[in-house]
Order: structure tokens, then C-alpha cells, then sequence
């Protein structure tokens, strides 16, 4: 029966961390997947969470969520995107559900586009998450590109964005990283976002968001949610996809949300079940564990503050090491601009080098990170800062 069938590549990101794991290095480093680490380098789970583990314990019972999943934890999802007074939510605009997950959300969402606008096609930034080819490519919608970074500068090609966002057909669907862009951590400023915004407000574009990092670009989810905001402002309708992996640490608790913001509350039923009937024959309904801690966390004062607090924590530590890695690549004598490093934001330093210099990372020093030079600033810490930074220097001067 499966004689034909060759072994997949391997995930370009999860490889990484297959590949580490099998590493017998003392020494090996792991800045390959987007998991936050304490920094002696180990998985951090936030004592918000385990607080609301306490008061869940023994209260819950294990019956199946709506298709929809936690309406609670829809709720309180969409307040963190929206706004905690946001009059859409209020008139009930919001088609939401929750979603495995920012990719299960992305996933529901190239489904839905493809179901209800089998014409359309999805424009993608260059870089973007690889898994966002996977997603849209597995839901049949065609992808087109537009310009985002700029390799020589390690910053925003806006003029080129902008004049993409023109060239687009009226109508087209872009995906937008909502703040700390991966993998490049390099975001609009909040003027660039403005223009953006209406750029695609005059073609008629539809903005999908994925907001992955809530809280990570600034140590502060609201102030994250700034674009998102702007094109609210502006009047558009946006979809939106929302995870708890990072910045509540509920990596493998899979728990997120898709939004669709709609004209009016009867277009948002409606597209609530056509979301609720995508689901079912893939999965059915979500699962209830993570969604209990999240609506949990968020609906106590006491823990909701703590939370903030944690993710605060997190973004600081990591931009922490921004300035480390920096200082001892100067200190090392460097030749290369490392500026970039402390200029990026989030999760991941987008750092230049190449897949051959990422090569030798791994098979001479045991550093692990993906082959566009990518580095998970979450996986540097106090101890292992110099020996990245040394051997950075290393694969980058000749
Ligand atoms: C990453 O980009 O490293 C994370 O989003 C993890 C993943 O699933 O790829």
C-alpha cells in the first residue's frame, strides 16, 4: 500500500530541535524554536498558570466544548485584540472560535477564505513563519508575496511594501504579522502602520493578522495590539489569529483563537458556524484543559495581573540578551554591524548569516538554529551568551 511514499523533509524550525535532542554536546545551544527559557536555559511555566492549575484541579469535568470551544475564553481572547471596551464586541461583530493554536487559527481561517472566496489568493511577506506556506498551501489558496525586509539594511523595505500593497489586485487578502515579526523581529513603526492601513483601506485589501506574540514585542500585550488598533480605527474588517503558546508559556496546551470581525452581528453568526462546521470533521470540538486556564487567568484580577507582570518578565530578559550577545560579539573584535541585534524586537534576531555559516554552528560548536540565520534570542542566556557570541564571531569573519 505505501511502497511509493518517500520520508517528508524535515520541518524546517521542529527539525532543529530533532536534530539538537539527538546532540550528545555538553555544550549544545538551542536557539532554534520560539520557546521561552528561564536563563539557566530551562522551560518556563508561569506561575499564573500553575496558580490557575490550583484553583481548576477538581472543579472540572471532562465533557466536550461546543464546536466553538470556551466561549469564555473567546470572550476574554478577543478583549486582548479588540480592546477591553471595544464597541465591536459589544455589537457582536466578532465571529470568533477558539483554535489549536495560531496555526490551527491560520489553518481555520485558509479554509474558510478558500470555502467563501475560492478566487482569492493570500499575499505573504518575505520572510515570513515557514509554517504560513504550509497553511495556505495545504488549503489550496495560491500565495503571492510582498517585499517586507530589507537584507542590507535589517530593517523595514516600507517603500517596497507599500508599493506591493498598490500593485495588489482591489480586494486581496494580505497576512500581516500583528508585532514582533517572525522571523525577523522587525516591525513597522506605529506612522508606518498608519499608512499601511490606509494604503490597503483605499484597495479594498482584507488585513488577516496573525498575532503569535502578543506582549513580546513591547512587555506589554495592549501596547502590542497598537496595529491591530490602527486598521480597527480605520474602519476595516480583519481576521485575526491568537495564541497562548508564548506569552502565557501554554506551548503544548494548544490554545488560541481565529477572529473575523464582521458588518454586523447576523453576518457573524453566520460565519461562526460555517468556522464551527470547518471544524468538526477535522477535529470536532478543542480541547478543554488550556482554554479553562486561560479563561481562568484572565477572568481573576489577582492572576490577570500577575500575568502581565510574567510576560513582562519574559520580554525584558530577552532584550537582556539582545544587549548581551551584542557587547560580547564588539568585545570579540567583531568586524560586522551587530546594531541589528538590539534593533529587532520580540522573540528572534533575524541575524544575516548565512545557511553555510548556520552549517558550521552546528557541526563545529553544536549551536542549533534554522538555516536563514534566524536566532531565538529566548534560548540565550547569562551562561551561554559568550559561547554563541564567540562562535558567531568565528563563522562570520572569514
Ligand atoms: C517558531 O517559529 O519557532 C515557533 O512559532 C514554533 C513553531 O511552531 O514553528
Amino acid at each position: 500500500w505505501w511502497s511509493h511514499v518517500e520520508p517528508a523533509p524535515k520541518d524546517p524550525i521542529l527539525g532543529v530541535t530533532e536534530a539538537f535532542l539527538a546532540d550528545t554536546s555538553p555544550e549544545k545551544v538551542n536557539v532554534g524554536v520560539g520557546a521561552y527559557r528561564d536563563d539557566n536555559g530551562k522551560p518556563v511555566v508561569l506561575e499564573c498558570v500553575r496558580e490557575a492549575e490550583r484553583r481548576i484541579a477538581g472543579n472540572q469535568n471532562m465533557e466536550y466544548l461546543p464546536m466553538g470551544g470556551s466561549v469564555k475564553m473567546v470572550d476574554e481572547t478577543l478583549k486582548l485584540a479588540y480592546g477591553e471596551n471595544s464597541d465591536l464586541i459589544k455589537e457582536k461583530r466578532i465571529a470568533a472560535v477558539q483554535a489549536l493554536s495560531g496555526t490551527g487559527a491560520c489553518r481555520l481561517f485558509a479554509d474558510f477564505q478558500k470555502r467563501f472566496r475560492p478566487e482569492s489568493q493570500i499575499y505573504i511577506p518575505v520572510p515570513t513563519w515557514s509554517n504560513h506556506h504550509n497553511i495556505w498551501r495545504d488549503a489550496q489558496v495560491p500565495q503571492r508575496t510582498f517585499h517586507y525586509y530589507h537584507p542590507e539594511t535589517k530593517g523595514l523595505d516600507f517603500a517596497s511594501l507599500i508599493d506591493d500593497v498598490k500593485n495588489a489586485p482591489n480586494g486581496s487578502f494580505f497576512l500581516l504579522h500583528a508585532c514582533a515579526h517572525n522571523p525577523t523581529g522587525v516591525d513597522p513603526t506605529e506612522e508606518q502602520w498608519k499608512e499601511i492601513s490606509y494604503q490597503m483601506k483605499v484597495k479594498g485589501h482584507f488585513p488577516f493578522f496573525d498575532m503569535a506574540y502578543q506582549g513580546f514585542a513591547s512587555g506589554d500585550p495592549e501596547r502590542d495590539a497598537k496595529s491591530i488598533r490602527i486598521f480597527l480605527e480605520d474602519g476595516h474588517l480583519i481576521g485575526c489569529a491568537q495564541s497562548y503558546a508564548k506569552n502565557m508559556g501554554l506551548y503544548g496546551q494548544r490554545v488560541g483563537c481565529l477572529s473575523v470581525l464582521c458588518d454586523d452581528e447576523k453576518q457573524a453568526v453566520a460565519v461562526k458556524s460555517q468556522l464551527q462546521q470547518i471544524a468538526r470533521p477535522m477535529y470536532s470540538n478543542p480541547p478543554v484543559h488550556g482554554a479553562l486556564m486561560v479563561s481562568t487567568i484572565l477572568s481573576s484580577p489577582d492572576l490577570k495581573e500577575l500575568w502581565l507582570k510574567e510576560v513582562k518578565v519574559m520580554a525584558d530578559r530577552i532584550i537582556g540578551m539582545r544587549t548581551a550577545l551584542k557587547e560580547n560579539l564588539e568585545k570579540l573584535g567583531s568586524p560586522l554591524s551587530w546594531e541589528h541585534i538590539t534593533e529587532q524586537i520580540g522573540m528572534f534576531c533575524y541575524s544575516g548569516m548565512t545557511p553555510e555559516q548556520v552549517d558550521r554552528l552546528r557541526s563545529e560548536y553544536h549551536i542549533y538554529m534554522t538555516r536563514n540565520g534566524r536566532i531565538s534570542m529566548a534560548g540565550v542566556t547569562t551562561g551561554n551568551v559568550g559561547y554563541l557570541a564567540n562562535a558567531i564571531n568565528e563563522v562570520t569573519k572569514s
